[in-house]
């Protein structure tokens, strides 16, 4: 994936579908009020939240951190091109806090970084904004929260769906009483994802200018792969947690907001699922269902990282399956089947456009060190959401129901499931506890 202009692009086109938060009433108080920013993965994403924090006109970037020096050394070009500014270059994050001391630091490396680099930028002093998964194990997450509390630093998370009009309208809609009461929700991905069925890609020498024993950081250290860097991490469980972390991250932080009056932890989770197609050098499956029950009402995942869902139309987003209706809500679209019969169309309501959910979900994020609130992608949220994803994980690892207790955050009774909650970390790194 080339960096470039394209990416810092790349952050209108995640937020071409556009929506409506209310107009901070503080924003702007301190007017010309720069924070400086300093990114840490100056990846796809990395780029692409670094446009929208500029195309707000509240950050200044002050430093750029990447394991990979061509990727920082683009991202370096870009950021220059777009606002005259020099930013510093680092390789290391911690490097980078100590010499620069941020205010702002995006954190947008793969997540089994996120934890670490997190933490250590808000015992910096720095507000966070870290792109989901938040982590890679269900007790960092939970770190990470105890973090942010205890420095009083705001995290935003990734999970800009939010922010989005179509997100924005269906909850409104749902919560109007519209499709009655809701006893299932489903959410799906079904889309060619990373990996394939071709043959596994050969490890070779690292590249020049990639410092991979620090990009492996605190999981383990094999030998350099292609497929892995960058992007393919995400299929890889040593560093991302499969499609249902990746993406399933963004749909059951939806479905959270959306049932926001009901419970918000699931008290039992299972999963199946395998590598029934998949025969390349990824080893997340490519295939899964996870099951979740809450008390009122159950979600339910699914993917297939190889084909579309054309009997349904959508091959991705939540249906929410009500007593009086059904709402889709989709990337960027959400629909309405007012009525059960079978031969009914979905009907596409209007939906008003914003500047962008990433430019939205930015401007809260600035509000909300602004005025000391919980933005709305706070990292209790985030954290939340994907404790869901981690949860059907650590289910189909052990290949058994869950139990959860949201509540006490712990898998009751249950030492193996617990020790699944943590992962050992490579030396000279550090679990956060
Ligand atoms: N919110 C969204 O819509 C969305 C969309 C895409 C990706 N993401 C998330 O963003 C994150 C990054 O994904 P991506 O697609 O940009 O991946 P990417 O591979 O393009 O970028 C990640 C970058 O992090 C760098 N990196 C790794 N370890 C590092 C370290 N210790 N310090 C500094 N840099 C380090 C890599 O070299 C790479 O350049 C993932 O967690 C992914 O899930 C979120």
């Amino acid at each position: 994936m080339s960096i470039s202009r394209r990416s810092f692009l790349s952050a209108s086109v995640l937020t071409a579908a556009s929506a409506t938060l209310p107009t901070p009433a503080i924003f702007g108080a301190e007017k010309n009020k720069k924070y400086q920013v300093a990114l840490v993965g100056t990846g796809g994403m990395g780029n692409a939240n670094l446009g929208a924090a500029i195309s707000t006109k509240t950050v200044e970037t002050v430093a750029l951190v990447d394991v990979d020096r061509g990727r920082r050394e683009l991202s370096f070009e870009s950021v220059k091109k777009s606002t005259g500014l020099e930013a510093k270059l680092f390789n290391d994050h911690r490097e980078m806090l100590e010499e620069v001391k941020p205010e702002i630091v995006i954190v947008a490396t793969p997540e089994h970084w996120h934890p670490l680099i997190t933490i250590d930028a808000c015992k910096a002093g720095a507000h966070v904004y870290v792109e989901k998964p938040v982590s890679h194990t269900i007790n960092e997450g939970i770190a990470m929260v105890k973090t942010a509390r205890e420095t009083g630093r705001t995290i935003q998370v990734g999970t800009h769906r939010r922010c989005s009009p179509a997100g924005i309208a269906a909850k409104k809609y749902i919560k109007e009483g519209n499709i009655g009461q809701i006893g299932m929700v489903r959410a799906f991905v079904h889309y060619t994802a990373w990996g394939g069925k071709d043959v596994p890609t050969p490890d070779t020498p690292t590249p020049e200018g990639l410092d991979w024993d620090r990009w492996c950081g605190p999981a383990p250290l094999i030998p350099f792969n292609s497929k892995i860097h960058p992007g393919g991490f995400r299929q890889f469980l040593n560093y991302g947690t499969g499609q249902l972390g990746d993406w399933g991250t963004h749909w059951m932080d939806m479905i959270l907001w959306v049932m926001d009056d009901q419970e918000q932890y699931p008290s039992t989770v299972s999963s199946t699922g395998g590598r029934f197609i998949w025969r390349d050098n990824t080893d997340a499956p490519d295939t899964q269902s996870a099951l979740y029950k809450f008390d009122k009402y159950m979600v339910e995942w699914e993917h297939r990282c190889y084909a579309g869902n054309a009997p349904e139309k959508e091959n991705i987003g939540v249906y929410f399956y009500g007593t009086k209706g059904t709402v889709h809500i989709g990337d960027g679209n959400w629909s309405v089947f007012k009525s059960q019969d079978k031969n009914a169309n979905p009907e596409t309501p209007d939906t008003p456009k914003n500047e962008g959910n990433l430019q939205v979900s930015w401007r809260n994020f600035i509000e909300s060190i602004e005025n000391g609130q919980k933005p709305i992608c706070d990292i209790e949220y985030g954290h939340r959401a994907t404790t869901m994803t981690l949860l059907g994980m650590l289910a189909l690892k052990l290949g058994r129901n869950v139990r959860w207790d949201g509540e006490k955050q712990t898998i009751p009774n249950d030492p193996e499931a617990v020790k699944l909650m943590s992962r050992e970390y490579r030396a000279p790194w550090k679990y956060p506890s």
